[in-house]
């Protein structure tokens, strides 16, 4: 294909939350193609299962955000990459050793050991809703949907609950969809003058949260400075959090949408972890964060891959993959789905590492949401529903919903 031919990416939804038409029709035609983003620079794509699974695994690729020929999606994502990288846009060895310094709050033993505060947490926002009635419609976004997993991060990190409402406040003006550039890099400026002065302030008393252990290994000669432990603690207080909102939102769109599973669910709450596995393959609501560029010339089924040239590996993509997921485009939460294989949380070294926090807080959440609100539904129309712009990740800024 000549460049004149690429075509523009991302690609856009053709409407609500269906994932763009394009990814079909290149999957059966030509799975490795080029693509033209807004600053004119050409990645290629990556559309089938197998090869997005060889292209996340590939040591020969890189994460590295500052190396040139690396795909940013805005002009946004180029200022970011000048700044300090944290683990998430680090290759082999730095990445692994500065992940593994907080890899131990997000294992399955640690996240098991949050469950009852997850539930809590949940629980104690649906009786609230309960309690509080809907005469009018209620915007499930800022009740329900974006609260919980901040609540739960902020747990994790060790933010005193003092400063809860504060940062519940930047954290809106952040994802809130409305919000200008220039206000939510302000919210961004200030979530981390606020994490520097706690950690100031944590480093004479640590405890055994998160920001605590980060202040530890900045004690460890050569292993990280405070700056470190300030973007790290900020990472993980930011990354995924829309991401969150969006699913909870998308599910609870999803299961009204099909009435016969919702009534399962509603009968077996134990069949909200099948749901989940099924919700994060079809909706994929990450799916620009698997972007790499090649260190030296590689070859992708044929296809000569230059060094200094761009990848994204379409995850979004590979999980409607119909050689992997049989009827992919129908939503079927009794699918026997292996995980390891639903590529909405990534593949190979940089895959989630929230990924067992995330599926933890969405099953109590399904598990919970329409015992508690049997009678919930939206307050407007389906075709009224306000969805993330059709060429951003999938997501619903705002629910109306009614009990
Ligand atoms: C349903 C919710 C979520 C989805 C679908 C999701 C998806 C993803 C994806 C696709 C990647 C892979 C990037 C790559 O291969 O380059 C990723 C990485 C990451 N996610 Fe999540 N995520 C979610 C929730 C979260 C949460 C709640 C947090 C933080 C508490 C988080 C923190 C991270 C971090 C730090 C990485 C980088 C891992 C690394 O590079 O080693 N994510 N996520």
């Amino acid at each position: 294909m000549t460049s004149q031919e690429d075509p523009t990416f991302p690609f856009a939804r053709p409407k609500a939350a269906e994932p763009p038409a394009e990814f079909a029709t290149l999957r059966s035609t030509c799975p490795i193609s080029r693509v033209k983003l807004w600053d004119n620079s050409e990645p290629w794509l990556v559309v089938k299962h197998d090869e997005v699974c060889n292209v996340l695994t590939d040591t020969r690729l890189s994460k590295e955000r500052q190396c040139p020929g690396y795909p940013e999606m805005t002009p946004g994502g180029k200022a970011a990459a000048k700044n300090r990288p944290t683990f998430v846009d680090m290759d082999a060895p730095d990445h692994m050793r500065q992940r593994n310094m907080v890899a131990r709050f997000f294992t399955q033993e640690y996240v098991n050991s949050l469950k009852p505060f997850i539930t809590e947490t949940v629980n104690s926002h649906l009786d609230s809703l309960v309690k509080k009635g809907c005469e009018k419609p209620v915007n499930l976004v800022e009740h329900f949907s974006l609260p919980i997993p901040s609540l739960v991060i902020y747990h994790i990190l060790g933010i005193p609950v003092e400063d809860i409402s504060y940062l519940t406040e930047m954290n809106a003006v952040r994802t809130n969809g409305s919000s200008t550039a220039a206000v939510a890099q302000d919210a961004n400026r200030d979530l981390l003058d606020y994490l520097t002065k706690l950690v100031d302030k944590r480093a004479t008393d640590l405890k055994e949260d998160l920001i605590s252990a980060l202040i530890a290994e900045q004690l460890t000669p050569g292993h990280i400075d405070k700056l470190d432990v300030v973007q790290v603690a900020f990472l993980l207080l930011v990354a995924g959090n829309a991401t969150m909102v969006n699913m909870i939102n998308l599910g609870v769109v999803t299961l009204l949408e099909h009435p016969s599973q919702l009534e399962g669910l509603r009968k077996d709450p134990s069949l909200a972890a099948p749901f989940v596995e099924e919700l994060c393959r079809y909706h994929t609501a990450s799916s620009f964060a698997t972007r790499r560029v090649a260190k030296v010339d590689i070859t992708l089924k044929g296809q000569i891959i230059k060094a200094g040239e761009g990848i994204i590996a379409s995850n979004q993509s590979a999980n409607r993959d119909a050689d992997v997921f049989p009827d992919p485009d129908i939503f079927n939460l009794h699918r026997k789905t292996d995980s390891v294989k639903n590529l909405a949380f990534g593949f190979g070294d940089h895959r989630c590492i929230a990924e067992a926090l995330a599926r933890a807080e969405l099953e109590a959440v399904f598990e919970s949401l329409f015992q508690k609100l049997p009678n919930l539904r939206l307050a407007i129309d389906y075709d009224e529903i306000k969805y993330s712009a059709p060429h951003k990740d999938v997501g619903i800024v705002e629910l109306p919903v009614i009990w």
